[in-house]
């Protein structure tokens, strides 16, 4: 097949896989984080005309499982069935993860695959028995060396361990430490973000040793195929399954077509198993190595990963109830840079949803529908290339350059960040080129311009946020008058939308949440708001949605110099949490660089780049100043770099 393009008939599946996960405990939000990430990249790559192959589904076996299913006292295959049932209908259906396959490691196909594998691992001399003492984490079901312990707990979740003393087969990871190791520098992609390569690193030059893979005393599991005394291990087994799914013994053919995986998307803490025994593993069957394990950062509450042994979790189907699939969603891939811990508030939650979707998408929806109504009849007029003064197209292409290029690298919040970047061009069009005045001045061709502008605009950002949300792409298109779903980012491009098309207004696409502590503008319900925004009259004041444009965070000051030849500059350095940027500010009178190393400033995040004096500037501080007095504003007490200031 070589020579076919991504996508054609007989090319390569672009294969995707979410971690699959323990039934044990009722999946939380932090989870769906995970499933959701990946059911939007999958869109993406669908759209962009790519077959896909997107999995997901449970790891089913091993000691915790079988303690739940005794505590409860049901057989464990009763036991996992009944809480497979509860994640893949209703969670995941109602979350619109669009999986093409769902696996669960205690189907046939999977254990023919486990089985298959030990023993040409055995035969080859890769698998050996010996004994096995140590500590084990039942919880995680790992393993863990006593010099790895903390207070002689479980580092990764602090749970109590215990002392397993036991024979046991044992896999020959150390045969391959060079082999991986080499492996990892030599493909920079291969490990994602570039953070979690150096802990990979580190994690391999502290020495690995031969990894036990079976467990005499636990029942529940894949039989050693010519010991059954023993049950194959739950991580050995479980990381198979991204071969079963892929056909690896009972379809070649698909097999040779989709693997090796394109991603392997799992949470940071689970990157180890995936970078280092599973490539190894791979290695040891003569299989390619996926191309990319992306480890993303958690879902925190309080500071605390969310987990259920904390007790911290929050229901995702609550959510889903109270504020929808989109909400959910965005708020997941938007709120938190992908690759970086994030915090989970609902007032966060909340805030998305009514600045973003309420107020920046939904109103210049229902404000572009009502002024085509207005001026030209609910029909979307025709565009004139010589009376555009906003350069719409030239707009549009770049905004979608963003994208794309954001979602080749996974970073799905900046991604949606761009098309955000669309949606305040248009809603600062209609500032600009104010309809209204030109209605009353007569002046048709601007007029026509600005609608369709605003009409087609709004039909690309359908088409950008169609990876993202389940139902407002289609509601937007419904009421522009285009039903047919987005099919090819190609779409994605100006002037597709066809003169003449009759648009159909709806209901508001999503309707402020009102009883926040957000403070909405008082008594500021749907359809006043839609009133007041259709008519825009200039205030001093301004709405708290305004106050949360800025993003402001909490930084610090990592190098400051003078700038030559400006006698007020200073050049600082600053670290914002996730990157380095340079910031050029007038403090040179008020400060000697040294004195702001290391000191903790307000940085405007989301200000417009711009030179000054030839030094891009990326940024500001927010200082204080009455008279000759001025004073850089700092947290009272150091917080994270990246802190949001609100
Ligand atoms: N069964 C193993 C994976 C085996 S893959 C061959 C497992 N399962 S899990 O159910 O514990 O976790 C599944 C995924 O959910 C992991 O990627 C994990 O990181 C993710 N998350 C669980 N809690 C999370 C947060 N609070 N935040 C983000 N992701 C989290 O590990």
């Amino acid at each position: 097949m070589a020579g076919q393009p991504e996508g054609a008939p007989g090319g390569k599946v672009w294969y995707i896989t979410t971690p699959i996960y323990y039934p044990s405990d009722k999946l939380h939000i932090g989870h769906a984080y995970t499933t959701v990430a990946a059911d939007a990249l999958a869109r993406y790559h669908r759209l962009q005309g790519q077959e896909v192959l997107f999995v997901t589904g449970t790891d089913e076996h091993g000691q915790k499982i079988q303690r739940r299913a005794e505590a409860e006292g049901v057989p464990p295959q009763v036991f996992v069935d009944r809480i497979v049932a509860a994640i893949r209908d209703p969670l995941w259906q109602r979350l619109g993860i669009s999986y093409d396959d769902f696996i669960r490691t205690t189907e046939e196909r999977h254990v023919r695959v486990v089985q298959e594998a030990f023993r040409r691992l055995y035969d080859q001399g890769d698998i050996y028995k010996g004994h096995y003492e140590g500590w084990y984490c039942v919880p995680d079901e790992t393993f863990w060396r006593e010099s790895k312990l903390v207070d002689g707990k479980c580092p990764d979740c602090g749970r109590p361990v215990e002392w397993v003393r036991e024979e046991s087969y044992f896999f020959r990871l150390t045969r391959y430490r060079d082999a991986i190791y080499q492996h990892i520098t030599a493909h920079p992609d291969f490990i994602q973000p570039p953070s979690r390569r150096n802990e990979m690193l580190s994690f391999i030059e502290s020495g690995l040793e031969d990894l036990s893979i079976s467990r005499p005393g636990v029942s529940w599991g894949i039989p050693v195929p010519f010991d059954p005394s023993h049950t194959v291990y739950v991580w050995f087994d479980a990381l198979l399954n991204y071969i079963t799914a892929a056909g690896w013994l009972d379809d070649p053919a698909r097999f040779a077509r989709t693997w090796p995986a394109d991603l392997h998307l799992v949470g940071k803490e689970i990157v180890r198993f995936h970078t280092v025994i599973w490539p190894v593993m791979l290695m040891a069957l003569g299989l390619p190595l996926p191309r990319q394990v992306f480890g993303h950062g958690w879902l925190l509450i309080d500071n605390t990963k969310m987990s259920k042994s904390r007790g911290n979790v929050v229901d995702p189907l609550a959510l889903l109830d109270r504020y929808g699939v989109d909400a959910v969603r965005y708020f997941l891939l938007r709120e938190v840079p992908f690759g970086s811990d994030g915090s989970y508030t609902e007032e966060a939650l909340i805030l998305r949803i009514n600045v973003d979707l309420a107020n920046d998408l939904g109103n210049l929806l229902n404000r572009t529908l009502v002024m085509l109504e207005r001026f030209a009849g609910g029909v979307i007029p025709p565009y004139h290339p010589e009376a555009d003064r906003l350069g719409l197209p030239g707009v549009v292409a770049e905004t979608v350059a963003r994208y794309q290029e954001a979602m080749e690298r996974l970073a799905l919040s900046d991604a949606l960040a761009a098309v955000w970047g669309l949606v305040r061009v248009l809603n600062k069009a209609i500032e600009d080129e104010s309809p209204w005045t030109l209605a009353r001045a007569g002046e048709q061709g601007r007029l026509e311009t600005v609608l369709y502008g605003l009409a087609d605009g709004l039909r690309v950002v359908s088409v950008l946020l169609t990876p993202f949300l389940l139902e407002a792409p289609g509601a937007m298109r419904e009421q522009l008058g285009i039903p047919e779903p987005a099919g090819s980012l190609a779409e994605a491009r100006f002037g597709l939308l066809a003169p003449g098309t009759r648009t159909r207004r709806g209901k508001v696409l999503f309707p402020r949440i009102e009883e926040t502590r957000a403070a909405a503008p008082a008594g500021g319900t749907p359809g006043k708001e839609a009133k007041q925004m259709a008519d825009p009259a200039a205030t001093s004041e301004i709405g708290i949605e305004d106050v949360h444009r800025l993003d402001l965070r909490v930084a610090t000051v990592e190098a400051a110099e003078v700038v030559e030849g400006a006698d007020r500059l200073l050049k600082l350095t600053v670290h914002d949490g996730e990157r380095h940027r340079t910031i050029v500010s007038g403090i040179r009178a008020h400060y000697r660089p040294e004195d702001l190393v290391g000191r903790q400033v307000v940085l405007v995040a989301n200000l417009k780049p711009a030179r000054i004096r030839g030094i891009l500037s990326e940024g500001m501080l927010l200082a204080g100043s009455a008279g000759d007095q001025l004073a850089v504003v700092t947290p009272l007490s150091p917080l994270p770099d990246g802190a949001r200031v609100k």
